[in-house]
């Protein structure tokens, strides 16, 4: 039994989806342990495109168990809307489970998210506007509705007793919103309570407890980059998506992880602000865009592009924990005729040049990325199923970036499609 994390090494949108739901295929139980549905993941599974916010990938497998774990924070009129999705793509929910600890996303979380995005000015960070933030903000001051909160009337009429006289005096004047009655916030619960109802795990200890020697596979969201202790701070997000973030998340300890996969795309993307050295504002960024096809799930916003950043990939695999590397999306440069890796950043105030990630995010802009150049492979690799039959140019540079990471690449994907996966010895 080996227990997988997976993990995005970069700012999100790696491809993650896809390496959970072929790795899913061997697990028995697999849990999503952090985030909520600022998350977009695409499967792609005989031609039928699937997608996620917070459902884990591995639901398309029947006979397994998905559990939407402590960690994350669950919009109820979003999971439902994805669930309804799900159900009309005829996707068997029965091994479905939400963790009873399980955070609550409240209208007001996705007003406060949208109130800040708009007047931060220069400290707008680009959020999906989800209310992702203020629902971790108000888990960490202890003021934040867990979902067992929803079905226990007394509980919850004491806690929305300290919390809405709190909440409303800001919605009220700060942000010169509407307040909430308590009757409305109750009647909210209730109608959120039948939402969860089927999938709620109230017995979590005994549940975790019958499932600890099953093959787990932990699945995560957002990418290292975007972690709120490792990441671009305050660029990121506000939750913990490194491979650590699984033992806190998920109510399992550090000592039942394996290994850590770290998804990167062959290139880099990012959604929102924050700094990317090795950005392209150029016809080669849209070029990459436009083969790419990278434009957000959650929030159809164009991503930014870039080389492969090799300098903030290694302190990834540090922070992160990687132990394997899946390399997806390596097909978009089927038709480039040069590729590059940046493997340094020079200071272009002093001159110095280091391979080690700065991680005084705001030094960034006096940084430039110094580049190796590969020559192309001009050839269509979205059919090859078998490392040796790569070219030996793609071959170069996934060698080459092994060397650099100093962690195995062990799964290439060169298209969406489950199928279209090379797995090495
Ligand atoms: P996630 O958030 O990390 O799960 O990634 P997203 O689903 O947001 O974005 C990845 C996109 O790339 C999706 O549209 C996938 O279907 C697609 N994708 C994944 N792997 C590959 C690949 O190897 N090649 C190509 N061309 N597309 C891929
Ligand atoms: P997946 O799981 C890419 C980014 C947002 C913004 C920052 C904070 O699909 O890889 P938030 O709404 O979380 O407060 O936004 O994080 N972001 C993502 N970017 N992929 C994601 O998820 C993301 N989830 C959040 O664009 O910059
Ligand atoms: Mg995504």
């Amino acid at each position: 039994m080996t227990n997988k994390v997976v993990i995005g090494a970069q700012w999100g949108d790696e491809g993650k989806a896809k390496i959970t739901d072929i790795l899913a295929n061997r697990a028995d139980f697999i849990i999503r342990y952090q985030g909520g549905c600022n998350a977009g993941h695409t499967v792609v599974a005989d031609d039928v495109t699937y997608k996620f916010h917070l459902v884990p990938s591995g639901i398309l497998y029947k006979n397994k168990f998905c559990l939407i774990g402590t960690g994350t924070v669950i919009h109820p009129e979003s999971f439902k809307a994805e669930i309804d999705e799900l159900k009309q793509q005829g996707v068997d929910l029965t091994g479905l489970k939400i963790s009873s600890l399980a955070s609550v996303t409240m209208p007001y979380h996705i007003e406060a998210d949208g109130y800040n995005e708009e007047h931060a000015g220069k400290g707008k960070i680009g959020t999906t506007k989800k209310g992702i933030g203020p629902t971790y903000t108000d888990k960490a001051a202890r003021i934040g509705l867990k979902i067992q909160d929803l079905y226990d009337e007394e509980t919850l009429s004491e806690k929305l007793d300290v919390i809405l006289p709190l909440k409303n005096k800001i919605l009220s004047k700060v942000y010169g919103l509407d307040e909430y009655s308590k009757d409305c916030i109750i009647d909210l619960c209730k109608k959120y309570a039948e939402i969860f109802k089927p999938y709620v795990c109230f017995d979590l200890q005994k549940f975790l407890y019958e499932h600890k020697n099953d093959n787990i596979l932990f699945e995560g969201a957002q990418g290292v980059m975007l972690d709120i202790d490792w990441g671009t701070y305050p660029f990121v997000t506000s939750s913990n998506p490194i491979g650590g973030g699984a033992a806190v998340g998920s109510g399992y300890g550090p000592k039942m992880i394996d290994d850590v996969i770290g998804v990167a795309k062959a290139y880099v993307t990012r959604v929102g602000e924050g700094p990317f050295v090795t950005e392209l504002n150029d016809e080669t960024g849209k070029h990459i865009r436009d083969v790419g096809h990278e434009f957000g799930v959650t929030t159809g916003r164009p991503r930014r592009c870039g080389w492969f950043d090799a300098v903030t990939m290694r302190y990834a695999v540090q922070a992160g924990g990687i132990t394997q590397v899946a390399l997806t999306k390596l097909d978009v440069f089927d038709t480039f005729k040069e590729i590059k890796i940046c493997t340094a950043y020079k200071n272009i105030r002093t001159g110095e040049i280091t391979k080690y990630y700065p991680t005084d995010v705001y030094t960034h802009k006096y940084f430039e990325p110094i580049y190796e150049t590969y020559p192309g492979w001009c050839s269509d690799i979205s059919k090859v199923r078998e490392y040796d039959k790569l070219p030996k140019n793609a071959k170069k540079y996934i060698s080459r970036l092994e060397e650099i990471l100093e962690v195995p690449i062990s799964i290439v994907s060169v298209g969406p499609d489950r199928e279209q996966t090379i797995w090495r010895k």
